[in-house]
């Protein structure tokens, strides 16, 4: 049987996504050391990107489940010497018992599913990152309940996280609103697969009007550093600072992925003040991963 995968948030049902967002919760309030349900199990990681939070939390949650995880870089494994995608999906899939990538092109991510024997995770491409979508729709579900029918507003860059923003609207049916500069607008094929759900504003103040959630992220993602100063140009009047938050819900929370920029896509006032949850939807992906990582691997 082909094993399930998670390459897209799209790989999961709207049902699916609300129960592992409810086991993520139960996991994390019902801490059981006893609880090992990947005893002995092994998570390969393939870190062709650095990262703080997404290897530390996949690391620590199969160290909680009884299991380990290896990690992996491109210049320490044949992968780097050019070893086909297909060969080495195959060899590392007959040796451990699940996968998790994070690397530029997403279909690196798709390839290795393909050739893969066992479930692989996309833990950030330059189109998608769902693991994230995971930890923060459990923050907001902790903080405020369902999402459904809620209004999200993104300001910012429309890159992978706007992408899976994108799709967590059309699983959980929340409306997105979305201020990108020209020239930073989300790929068209997502935003077509939205429909209404997605709607586009000329003004970040505009987007945030009535919102429950305002995010953000990075003006220059990972591998677009030599754009840094062209994009503080074109990103200046996509910050979310205090003036945006307060066209905003007085209930509206403020999410960044994270690593931030204070002073560029935020300001210190909003990521370090009352309505922000960062650092929830930081510790969250732990949980949320573990969850994810049950569903896939124990069939839950
Ligand atoms: N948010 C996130 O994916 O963080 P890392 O790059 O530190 O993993
Ligand atoms: N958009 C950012 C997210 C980092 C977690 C990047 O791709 O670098």
């Amino acid at each position: 049987m082909n094993p399930r995968h998670f390459t897209s948030l799209l790989d999961l049902s709207s049902e699916e996504f609300r129960r592992i967002i409810n086991r993520a919760i139960a996991l994390k309030n019902n801490r059981d050391a006893d609880f090992q349900p990947l005893k002995g199990q092994v998570l390969a990681m393939i870190f062709e990107k650095s990262s703080t939070r997404t290897r530390i939390s996949f690391e620590a949650g199969m160290a909680h489940f009884g299991g380990s995880a290896l990690f992996l870089s491109p210049r320490d494994t044949q992968l780097g010497r050019g070893e086909p995608l297909q060969d080495s999906a195959k060899v590392i899939s007959s040796m451990v018992d699940c996968i998790m990538l994070r690397t530029d092109k997403h279909e690196t991510v798709t390839t290795f599913a393909q050739h893969s024997r066992v479930p692989v995770i996309n833990g950030l491409t330059d189109q998608q990152h769902p693991c994230q979508l995971l930890a923060d729709m459990q923050t907001y579900f902790e903080h405020r309940g369902d999402i459904k029918g809620k209004t999200v507003t993104w300001i910012g860059d429309g890159n992978n996280m706007c992408h899976s923003y994108i799709h967590a609207a059309m699983l959980l049916d929340f409306n997105l609103n979305l201020a990108c500069p020209a020239g930073y607008y989300p790929q068209q094929e997502f935003v077509d697969a939205a429909g209404e759900r997605v709607k586009f504003f000329n003004t970040a103040s505009a987007a945030a009007k009535g919102s429950d959630l305002c995010v953000t992220d990075v003006w220059a993602s990972m591998g677009q550093e030599e754009e840094q100063k062209q994009r503080e140009i074109a990103f200046k009047d996509y910050q979310i600072n205090a003036g945006i938050m307060n066209n905003a819900h007085n209930d509206a929370l403020f999410m960044h992925c994270l690593p931030a920029h204070r002073g560029e896509e935020v300001t210190a006032e909003v990521i370090d003040g009352p309505q922000s949850v960062v650092f929830a939807e930081a510790e969250n992906r732990l949980h949320a991963q573990k969850a994810l990582l049950e569903f896939l691997l124990c069939n839950k």
